[in-house]
């Protein structure tokens, strides 16, 4: 009897449905006629909004049908709940529609330690933290301040739990998946269809199945599973694909391990990645305070076997790991798929000519900063000590968490850190986000960083092009601090210690969770659990702010066909960080005004080789923001041109938001990353690829495209894509026409024609 199952007293914000969900799953089986279905397609189909509307054959869905889906809750960083909030404002909504939580760790930078760092950013971000935890009050939304943690990490001790289904302003929001949910990282839009009770659209995303066998030994550890597993794939692999985990390597893996391993497969690319439940799940939640959501869960898996996938469910590629055989590899730098093995690291090095020294190590992060990992490191560096070695170069360590920290602290491990030169941040994203800094001794130049971060474009952590980010596990880059040298394999070289001895590290030992338990600690950067919306109060922005701004909506459609001028033609890789930097410019997150100064900065011009360099139709030279406001300012729309995944990287709205704000109509690419051409379609933006990638060489700065049967589309609703005929005019008159593919769907052409998701939403609210 399914309505039996309800949610535990106390704790029903925080449990998933259980028997709507399983109500849901009866009906989509009916209807597909008990097909077996993974544990991802049960996840996300249990959320649809009408289980009636799901296509009868799976084949008809994978890739193929839009699902209009319920998420259960949302989750977002201080740096996108700012944009996320201002437009659920615009919405007139007196609360939210489930639950929500607002996180703030982007904003901290990292530099001389956690105290000084936290005063020093909670004083630079006063204004905005102020305006996070209004909108907190207002809407009856959890406000977790700064200090407290970084938000995948609060999600994991906090709200993850097998069978939920959430979304994240932050491209990381997989990391829950650890935990046996479908999270999925969003842009502030999207956010807002949550936040509003708007059903929320996704393409039903393909199925890659990873199997997992054997046990992790020595020194690899998940964070190998996922960097391997990028070198396999590339960026790109995991597009249009929920990364499904099973096999019985993944009995042996912890829940923090798993939640690195979903983390990660952001940098595939993939739409969220999940793990079957396990008994590390139930004790990971019994250790966070929720036994009596382990024992539902357990409950609906047993009785129901809801947590995982059907027998005989067929994913539509597997990839096979021998958790054995698996050798800690390396990745990087400036891509995270580049992946070398430890053991083939001091040729690669050689080989590329990447600097032979390296200049600081950091561990941390959403990525690795569990219990789990820390106390590996602490072995590796407790061996040091134990023979009087200290870093060679510095050393940061950001606990993920207030949990997290007090628990290291209560266990001895942050004297260890401390005693043995390393400085522990904040916690925060600090480094992870390019908020380090690093001070008046920073290279300037070409420099190696070992981190075990998740990402590493250039600029990522210290605003320096030519820092070389090489991520891998938290324990290669503590073994790599005693030797700060490129050459050095811990798996199998020596140090040399002063009295002339050779010391070797053993393979490092971790302890999944503490065994005396986790502690809180500090109660200030704790939350109340179940917030109630407070209409009273008042949210105040300064019309002098630079730090904030309220919203105009976009203009309507005009009903026409588009015409456009190509003011840009990118040249290779654009990640969201080169079309909205982070570091300094995070600042300007909730004034749009200001933070189009940065759009497409980072982007290479095609026809100049230049950087952040655009002509205007006269020749003049112009930044690319500069030109596109000029161009905005004389109402002449235009389009970019760009090559593959155009906007990987970062579910960043912004990327989105500005090139808008700046006049843009049309982004025309070889292909897009999935969250970044949801988000130009959200605000307003026709995304569009090239039928044939070959016309993309065919085009330059100034010529003119107009679309030719745009009206047709629309009057068709989308039809669930299909083309758009282009007419080109060249400089010198020359005309052709070329086609270009489009995805919109109906809900799409919706909010192209409103203007906005937003604007669409808001007249549907009224
Ligand atoms: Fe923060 Fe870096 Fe994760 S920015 S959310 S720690 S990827």
């Amino acid at each position: 009897d399914l309505d039996s199952i309800v949610s535990p007293k106390g704790y029903e914000a925080r449990t998933p449905p259980y028997a709507k969900l399983l109500k849901n799953l009866n009906q989509v089986n009916k209807i597909t006629n008990n097909q077996p279905l993974t544990l991802a397609e049960k996840i996300l189909y249990s959320h649809l909004v009408n289980p009636n509307e799901i296509a009868n054959d799976i084949r008809d869905i994978r890739g193929l049908q839009y699902l209009k889906l319920n998420p259960d809750r949302v989750a977002m960083q201080d740096a996108s709940a700012q944009m996320a909030l201002l437009q659920f404002i615009t919405c007139g909504m007196k609360s939210t529609a489930v639950p929500a939580s607002i996180h703030c760790d982007h904003l901290i930078v990292g530099k001389n330690g956690a105290e000084e760092d936290l005063i020093n950013s909670i004083s630079t971000n006063k204004e905005v933290f102020e305006f996070l935890k209004s909108c907190g009050e207002k809407f009856g939304i959890q406000f977790w301040g700064p200090g407290s943690g970084i938000i995948h990490q609060i999600v994991l001790e906090n709200f993850s739990v097998p069978g939920l289904m959430m979304l994240g302003t932050d491209s990381h929001t997989p990391n829950a998946g650890g935990l046996g949910s479908i999270a999925i990282g969003v842009g502030g839009a999207d956010a807002v269809d949550a936040l509003t009770g708007t059903p929320w659209e996704l393409k039903a995303p393909k199925i890659l199945g990873v199997k997992l066998t054997g046990k992790l030994n020595g020194w690899s550890s998940p964070k190998d599973v996922i960097t391997h597993l990028a070198g396999k794939l590339t960026v790109r692999g995991g597009t249009g694909y929920i990364v499904e985990y099973f096999g019985d390597g993944v009995e042996n893996l912890s829940c923090t391990g798993m939640a690195t391993i979903c983390n990660m497969g952001a940098e595939i690319g993939a739409t969220t990645s999940t793990f079957p439940m396990q008994n590390a799940h139930l004790q990971y939640l019994n250790a966070t305070g929720r036994e009596p959501i382990a024992k539902l869960a357990k409950l609906v898996n047993d009785n129901y076997g809801f947590l995982r996938a059907d027998e005989g469910a067929q994913y539509d590629q597997v990839i096979e790991i021998d958790l054995n055989n698996l050798e800690p590899s390396v990745n990087g730098p400036f891509t995270p798929d580049l992946s070398t093995k430890i053991s083939d690291l001091k040729n690669a090095t050689e080989k590329n000519n990447w600097p032979t020294e390296i200049s600081a190590g950091l561990i941390g992060s959403c990525t690795n900063s569990s219990y789990q990992d820390m106390t590996r490191a602490i072995s590796i560096i407790k061996q040091a000590e134990n023979v009087g070695l200290k870093p060679k170069i510095p050393f940061f360590v950001t606990p993920g968490s207030e949990q997290i920290r007090a628990t290291m602290e209560k266990d001895g491990l942050i004297d260890i850190f401390e005693r043995n030169n390393s400085i522990v941040l904040a916690n925060a994203c600090g480094p992870c986000i390019g908020q380090w800094d690093r001070g008046i001794d920073a290279p300037k130049g070409e420099n190696v960083i070992f981190t075990s971060f998740n990402r590493n474009f250039k600029a990522r952590n210290d605003g320096n092009r030519n820092t070389m980010n090489f991520l891998t596990s938290p324990d290669i880059v503590t073994a790599m601090i005693y030797s700060g040298k490129m050459d050095f394999n811990p798996l199998k070289d020596s140090i040399k210690l002063s009295n002339g001895e050779n010391f070797k590290f053993n393979p490092p030992n971790g302890i999944d969770l503490p065994e005396n338990g986790f502690v809180k600690g500090r109660k200030e950067f704790y939350p109340e659990l179940e917030p109630k919306p407070k209409s009273e109060i008042e949210i105040k922005i300064d019309n002098e702010s630079d730090r904030l701004e309220l919203l105009e909506p976009f203009e309507k459609w005009n009903g026409e066909e588009l015409k456009t001028t190509v003011i840009l033609k990118v040249e290779g890789k654009c990640t969201t960080d080169h079309i909205s930097a982070a570091g300094a410019w995070l600042k300007y997150k909730g004034h749009l005004s200001n933070i189009s100064n940065n759009t497409l900065i980072g982007a290479v011009n095609k026809e100049t080789g230049e950087v952040n360099t655009a002509y205007d139709l006269n020749g003049d030279k112009y930044s690319i923001p500069d030109l596109m406001m000029k161009w905005k300012n004389e109402n002449k729309p235009w389009i970019v041109v760009a090559e593959h995944n155009y906007g990987e990287g970062s579910a960043r709205e912004h990327a989105a938001l500005q090139p808008r704000f700046l006049g843009g109509k049309i982004i025309l690419t070889k292909s897009f990353a999935r969250i970044h051409e949801t988000n130009l379609k959200k605000q307003g933006m026709l995304p569009l690829t090239f039928a044939n990638e070959n016309d993309y060489d065919k085009l330059s700065s100034g010529d003119v495209l107009e679309t030719l049967n745009l009206r047709e589309m629309i009057e068709k609703n989308g039809d669930n894509g299909g083309i758009i005929r282009m007419q080109v005019t060249k400089k010198n008159g020359d005309k052709f026409v070329f086609d270009c593919k489009h995805t919109m769907s109906l809900d799409q052409v919706n909010f192209f024609k409103a203007g906005s998701a937003i604007n669409f939403i808001g007249e549907s609210k009224k």
